[in-house]
Formats: C-alpha cells, structure tokens, sequence
C-alpha cells in the first residue's frame, strides 16, 4: 500500500524555483493547481466525426501557463513479446496474403503474447527501460499512469507495475483511451507536474489487443499487435520546457465504428430461490468490431487538424517539426497525414511493418527504438498524434530531451 505521506510531498529531485513547499503540497495532495485550468478548455471540439468537418471554430485560446514551471521527456523503454506473427502467418489461419496486407496497411510482422508473458511483464520492462536511460531510481517516482484498454486486471494494471518496478513512493492509476491513451497519459503527466507539484512521472502505454481480436475475422485480426512503451516525465524550469502544446479530443457517435462492447452471458447462479431479476449476468467483452473505412476516414480527417491545434498552443509552425510520430496503425493513414501537413516523409517515424498496431504503446515504442537508434536527437520537435477507439484523437507537440 501506499503511503499517504509519499503522496503528500514529492521529493526535490528537480529545482522548482517558482513554488513554495507549500504549494506543492497542496496542489499535489489535492490536485488542486494554484492557477486553476478550466476542464472544460482542455477539449478542442466538440463537433462530431460523422459530421464530416471539425470545425476550425473548434480551436480556443491557449491555456494559461503555470508561470515558472514545465515538464520534459528524459527517458524512454520498450518491450515487446517474443512471438513473431508474420502475414504469411496469418494467411495459414484466414484468406489474406502478405501483399493484400502490406499494401493496405504496411504491416509485414506483428508480436503477440505467448506462453507466460503479460502485459504487466511488458509494461514493468518499459518502465525500468525508461527508468534507467532517465538515471532516475525508481524510489524518486511520484507517479505511474499506465494507459492501457487491455489491463491483466479488470481494476486497473498500474498498481502491480509500479510495485514491481520498485516505485513504492508512487501513486499509480490506469487510462482508457484506447490508442489516445498514451497522449491524455502525457497530457496528465504534464498537468500533474506543471499544477500539482509532482517531480517525476512515468507514463506508460501498453496494449495487448491479441486477447481482443477475432483472428477468424481477416478485416481485424491483420492489425494488431502487443507492446508496451514508456516515457519518465520530468519536473523542469519553464525555459527547458519540453511538453509544449496539446489537444485532444473525443466523440461517442463514432463509438459504433470501432468497439470491443461488454456483452452479458448467463447467470452464475442457477437457484435464487425467487429473488426476481438477480443476479446480475455475469459480463464479457466481445473482440473488436471496427468499420474500417470509416477508421480510416475519420483519421485522415481529424489527425491533421489535430496536430494542427497542438502546434497553436505550441506557438509553432508546421515547419518547426523535426519528427512526426503518428499512432502506427496504417502507413496509408501516416503517409495522408504527413502530406496535408506538408512534412517529407524523411521527418516520418514508422515501424508499424514490424509490430501492426500496438495501441496505447504504438507512440512510445516508436519514440524508443527511434531515440535508441539515434534517429531523434536531445532538443528534436516531434509532433505526435494517437487515434482510434472511442473515438478519441489527441496530439502532443513535445521537444525530445
Ligand atoms: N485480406 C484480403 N482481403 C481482404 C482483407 C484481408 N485481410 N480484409 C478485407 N479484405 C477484402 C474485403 O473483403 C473487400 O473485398 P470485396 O471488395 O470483395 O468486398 C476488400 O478486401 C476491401 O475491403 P475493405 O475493408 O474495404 O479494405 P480497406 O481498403 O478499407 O482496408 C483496412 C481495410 C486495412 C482495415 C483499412 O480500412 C484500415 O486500415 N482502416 C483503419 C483501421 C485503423 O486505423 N484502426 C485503428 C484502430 S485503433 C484502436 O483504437 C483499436
């Protein structure tokens, strides 16, 4: 168990030269900021997805700033399972082919839990990956927030992991927004450290949609894949800020395109001895249902405009990223949205043809093996954008290091 007192007063593992101790205490107990940040200037627009425009009116003032404070990204790990499914594969178990597939969506290769493998195993990897490349123990930790759709556990994952990693000062908490998670995971992670006083988050996002997946249905089962990524989100001076704009947005009417709904079996007891109507059925998830053109339709759509917004509030241009890093869920989707927003496909992060879509961990794990390869620099622009389930949609404009 936690206890109260890690809660109340996060160590000083970074100068914050604006706030008194005081302050942090309050905001980081209570998480109540001392600026305060309207829920509602949080969400861009409200208009819906079916509506075919999000409109430009959508796009509001900036947020007030914590004068004095900021947050950035100083490390990153990854994991993933050891099984191989290539489309070869999965052209043995439905009617596909490897080419059907790769010219559709990119993908070659996917990797799915197997033997005694689990999403916490993957995710507590991730972590201590990240933890160590950040040289931060993970005692210093204030917070574990691990996006994910696809807990081992109904309640929640985040727990277990940061018992396991070691972060036994932390306060840990699961997010469900399917592959936006591991942006509103970042959006958290900054607003808890810029209005609450925490010093030092790690944001981790994890899926495993194999669990999910109809693997008779070739329109799905040709997608997915599991993973888990992570990123520690560190309390910094306003002048090193790394967390620079966001938006995020959702909207239910879309929710009939891409889904994974609670269906209610039967009863587990037979004999109520005339108590009407009880017990409740026991539940269980159906596999995930998607119209794939509107998917497909609703993201080009919307993830330009997205970023586009994030980049506002940035106070940047288009011109300004050094890396776009989308959800990896189809290079048809990243290519369309590299060239509305005009970025060279030199400046495109992709690695969807190794692991399909991971979901929540899609963004991190690219992040990793990008920063681990070199590829993206201390001081780079990356605009990233999730999508999907929900719908939900989200956009991060962050400086890397
Ligand atoms: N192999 C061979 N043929 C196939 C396959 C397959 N795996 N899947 C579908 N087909 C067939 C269809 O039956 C159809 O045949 P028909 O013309 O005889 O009826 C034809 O190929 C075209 O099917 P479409 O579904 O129209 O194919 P489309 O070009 O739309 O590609 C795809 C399908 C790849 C799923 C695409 O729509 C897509 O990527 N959509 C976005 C998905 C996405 O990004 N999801 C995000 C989820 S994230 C989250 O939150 C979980």
């Amino acid at each position: 168990m936690v206890a109260a007192s890690s809660l109340a007063l996060p160590r000083a593992a970074v100068p914050c030269p604006a706030r008194s101790r005081a302050g942090l205490r309050a905001g980081f107990l209570g998480f109540a900021p001392p600026v305060a940040l309207p829920a509602q200037q949080l969400r861009c627009c409200a208009s819906s997805v079916d509506d075919g425009v999000v409109s430009a009116e959508a796009s509001k003032p900036r947020l007030p700033r914590v004068v004095g404070m900021g947050s950035k990204l100083v490390g990153c790990g990854s994991a993933i399972p050891t099984l191989s499914i290539s489309n070869d594969n999965l052209s043995k178990i439905v009617e596909t082919s490897d080419e059907w597939i790769a010219a559709r969506t990119g993908i070659r290769n996917r990797r799915v839990l197997s033997g005694d493998e689990t999403l916490r195993g993957l995710s507590v990897q991730a972590a201590q990956n990240a933890l160590e490349m950040a040289q931060v123990k993970a005692e210093d930790v204030d917070i574990v927030i691990l996006c994910t759709s696809t807990p081992d556990d109904l309640f929640g994952g985040a727990c277990q992991v940061l018992t396991e990693v070691g972060c036994i000062n932390a306060f840990g908490f699961d997010i469900t927004a399917a592959c936006s998670g591991f942006i509103v995971g970042l959006l958290t992670a900054t607003h808890f450290i810029k209005g609450g006083g925490a010093q030092n988050v790690l944001v981790v996002g994890a899926d495993a949609l194999s669990k999910y997946v109809d693997w008779t249905d070739r329109g799905t089962c040709i997608l997915f894949g599991d993973a888990a990524g992570a990123v520690l989100v560190q309390a910094c001076s306003a002048d090193e800020d790394g967390l620079l704009g966001f938006s995020v947005q959702s909207d239910g009417n879309g929710q009939k395109h891409l889904n994974a709904v609670t269906s209610n079996d039967e009863s587990i007891l037979s004999n109520t001895n005339g108590v009407a109507g009880f017990p409740p059925k026991k539940a269980t998830y159906s596999c995930i249902q998607m119209n794939g053109k509107e998917v497909f339709r609703f993201a080009v759509r919307c993830v330009p405009q997205s970023i586009e917004k994030a980049l506002e509030e940035a106070g940047l241009p288009a011109s300004s990223i050094d890396w776009l890093l989308l959800h990896q869920a189809n290079q048809r989707i990243i290519d369309a949205a590299a060239s509305r927003l005009d970025i060279p496909s030199d400046k495109v992060i992709s690695n969807l043809a190794n692991y399909g879509n991971t979901s929540a961990a899609s963004i991190p794990l690219a992040l990793d093996e990008a920063v681990r390869s070199g590829k993206v620099k201390s001081g780079d622009i990356i605009a990233a954008s999730g999508f999907g389930a929900g719908l939900t949609w989200g956009s991060a404009i962050v400086k890397w290091g």
